[in-house]
């Protein structure tokens, strides 16, 4: 293929979303080693929204490609005999250029799409699933009996979070901010519900555990969410600091965190196996396997077309979707 021209998701500058515009790209043919997916599907995640800030911790230079994971299918590929073949659906995780109708990529930026999902599930998967299983199994270290509180549980870290933890035995208690998003924790499995609005989450999360706390807590929030999480941290609980969705770091009350025996935890899931390839590779071959015998799947709230992709991140930013936002890719 030489000259093609195929749409993708311009940023231009930071200034958000407006900022965001769809445009032919040319498509150069592939050099040795690389292989184009013509991509079917991609999912929205928060750092997409940071990133039309400047505000991620990840700034790539301007213009980019807007999109960090997608699904597609091999449509040519330079070495036939190597590990995918045309026609193979693959998933493509990156921190930038999934919301294009291409990408030009090495194999090691692929992975087998998993059996158990559809096009748009498998898009919505990589990047939340792998933050819920990092965050739980190797810096969480969660017990099955233990009780996990997931904030932000109708998000999509939230949401993959609360179906990795029933998965692997906890009692799973969901807070979010709406019943709309509560129902997504639900559907993945949560075993109690709080609605911030109705409740102080800290008090309903003691009342719960009988006054003893949750012994690990997923906070996607940040601010006086992460501060009122160590008012119902169980003894030794960890207490993992995941992102900061809300726009505000939280302050560490060192006082109850001695009182507790507990311990405050940073989350970088991509980083983990950026810095430790055995371990990345550990947990990829973990998670899929977790994925596929227990079923795991995102809840996708809602898809868009390409050229939305301005109102879909408009719709982040304004707390209005549940679960998934998924980009289906017609080019
Ligand atoms: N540590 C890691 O490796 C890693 C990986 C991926 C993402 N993250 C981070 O995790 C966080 C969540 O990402 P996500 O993709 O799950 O986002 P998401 O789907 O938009 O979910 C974020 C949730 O945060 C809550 N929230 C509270 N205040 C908010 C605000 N001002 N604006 C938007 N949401 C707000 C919302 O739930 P309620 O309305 O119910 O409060 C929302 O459902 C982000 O900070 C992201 O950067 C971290």
């Amino acid at each position: 293929m030489t000259n093609k021209f195929a749409t993708a998701t311009i940023c231009h500058d930071l200034s958000g979303p407006d900022g965001v515009r769809l445009e032919p790209q040319q498509l150069e043919p592939l050099a040795p080693g690389q292989l184009r997916i013509r991509l079917k599907a991609a999912a929205l995640n928060f750092p997409d929204l940071l990133m039309t800030y400047g505000k991620y911790q990840f700034k790539p230079e301007l213009p980019f490609t807007l999109g960090m994971e997608a699904v597609g299918v091999v449509e040519e590929t330079t070495d036939p005999d190597g590990q995918y073949q045309i026609g193979d659906a693959v998933l493509y995780k990156s921190k930038t250029g999934a919301f294009a109708a291409y990408a030009t990529v090495e194999a090691s930026q692929i992975e087998p799409m998993p059996k158990h999902l559809s096009y748009a599930e498998a898009a919505a998967f990589s990047v939340t699933f792998l933050t819920a299983y990092v965050s739980l199994i190797e810096r969480g270290r969660l017990k099955a009996g233990e009780v996990l509180l997931v904030l932000g549980a109708g998000g999509g870290v939230g949401q993959a979070t609360v179906a990795l933890g029933k998965a692997l035995g906890a009692t799973v208690i969901a807070a979010a901010s709406s019943e709309d998003k509560l129902k997504v924790a639900k559907e993945s499995g949560a075993d109690h519900l709080i609605n911030y609005h109705d409740h102080s989450f800290p008090d309903r999360v003691n009342e719960i555990t009988d006054g003893k706390g949750a012994d690990v807590i997923l906070d996607p929030v940040g601010g006086t969410f992460f501060e009122k999480s160590l008012d119902c941290i169980a003894w030794s609980g960890r207490l993992l600091v995941a992102g900061f969705a809300g726009g505000e770091f939280g302050v560490l009350k060192t006082d109850l965190t001695a009182a507790k025996g507990c311990s405050v935890i940073g989350v970088r899931a991509g980083e983990f196996g950026r810095r430790d390839p055995a371990a990345g590779a550990r947990v990829n071959i973990g998670l899929r396997k977790i994925a596929e015998a227990e079923n795991l799947r995102p809840i996708i709230g809602r898809t868009w077309a390409l050229a939305e992709i301005s109102d879909a991140l408009r719709a982040m930013e304004r707390r209005d979707v549940t679960g998934k936002q998924v980009v289906l890719i017609e080019d």
